[in-house]
């Protein structure tokens, strides 16, 4: 795996100070990554809708200092400092050291603020790794003129995707792929790639609800649940059935069939969950509640003929996923009966985005 082009050289000349603000998405996966290989390489490509609502804002404060001191930097949350935050962040400064020598060259106060509620069950390492990196790689330009702006997309990817993998889906929009795949041109384990293909307009605007069913911290943490994936008894299967899933969700896209989407996208996130409950040790993430939605969905989209369908992340809350032109029902559908289901009746309307943007 040649990672090469990601190695910065040092510059000519070194600035005194910067500040750099990105606000960057969440995302949410059609077809799930679950098991990887280090560092940070996939078992299986995914497939990710970016969101627009749920993002994180961070500003990076950089000054120079002398780089024998190591890495050096401070971080607030919401705008308190957060030690407990600083472990994940210093590990991911550690794996991209090699590709960004600068970070020891500056001591740098990261800010940063999510737009969702805090601890509201939504992960939001995606969108708060890729905002680091997209930070990150503004100092590099300033640093570098000359690298392009489709650089500095990879390039940031590159870097989310050592904090978090699925923060590599978390720079561009609406579509990202992230994983080798041979019907993907140009798709990489390194990076996420902007999906290629031009997308039928049956998906265009799509509209993702995340009912907060659970808002508690998950038991069993994605990192220990893609490690269970190594012993398991179906992971070959499952690697093998994502990839074709992949191939299959790449031909709706393009031909707007939304029937079939929903079936894919359902049986995936289905697929997941049966993942984590076939491991050893075996674990649940779903609560009876999980369960109460995706019953109402199933009846809601029979009997209103309907095009709702559900996903699910690595937690108990439901995604909705629904076109445009069903969001004034679906939306009254939600109020009326699936917000009893969620704690303290919250969700969050949310609709495909389209990636990264400078503040
Ligand atoms: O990026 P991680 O390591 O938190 O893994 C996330 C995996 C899922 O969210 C469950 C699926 C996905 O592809 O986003």
């Amino acid at each position: 795996m040649n990672t090469s082009e990601f190695i910065s050289t040092s510059p000519l000349k070194m600035i005194p100070n910067a500040s750099f603000t990105w606000k960057t998405p969440s995302n949410i996966a059609l077809v799930k990554y679950w098991g990887k290989s280090d560092p940070q390489i996939p078992k299986n490509a995914s497939i990710s809708f970016t969101l627009n609502n749920c993002h994180t804002i961070t500003t990076i404060d950089f000054s120079l200092k002398d780089s024998s001191s190591g890495v050096d930097f401070e971080l607030f949350f919401e705008g308190k400092k957060k030690a407990e935050f600083k472990p994940k962040i210093a590990e991911f400064f550690k794996r991209i050291e090699q590709y960004c020598p600068y970070i020891f060259d500056y001591e740098m106060h990261i800010h940063s603020e999510n737009s969702f509620p805090h601890s509201s069950g939504i992960a939001s390492s995606a969108s708060g790794l890729s905002a680091i990196a997209m930070c990150l790689m503004s100092l590099e330009q300033a640093l570098h003129p000359e690298i392009s702006q489709a650089f500095i997309n990879k390039k940031a990817s590159f870097l989310a995707r050592l904090g978090s993998g699925s923060a590599s889906r978390s720079i561009g929009g609406p579509l990202v792929v992230w994983g080798a795949h041979p019907d993907i041109e140009g798709s990489s384990d390194l990076y996420g790639v902007p999906f290629p293909y031009q997308v039928h307009s049956n998906f265009a605007n799509y509209k993702d609800a995340i009912l907060l069913v659970d808002k508690g911290e998950k038991q069993v943490s994605s990192s220990l649940g893609h490690h269970l994936m190594i012993d398991h008894a179906y992971a070959e299967n499952r690697f093998q059935q994502a990839n074709e899933n992949l191939s299959k969700m790449s031909q709706i896209l393009q031909n707007g069939d939304v029937n079939a989407f929903i079936n894919l996208v359902e049986s995936e996130a289905l697929t997941l969950h049966a993942m984590m409950m076939t491991s050893i040790p075996y674990f649940i993430l779903m609560k009876p509640n999980t369960l109460e939605v995706i019953q109402k969905v199933w009846k809601y989209r029979e009997e209103q003929d309907s095009q709702l369908c559900f996903t699910l992340d690595a937690g108990a809350n439901v995604h909705l996923l629904y076109p445009e032109r069903e969001e004034k029902s679906v939306n009254s559908f939600i109020e009326s009966v699936l917000s009893s289901y969620c704690e303290k009746k919250q969700y969050i309307c949310d609709r495909v985005g389209l990636g990264a943007t400078q503040l």
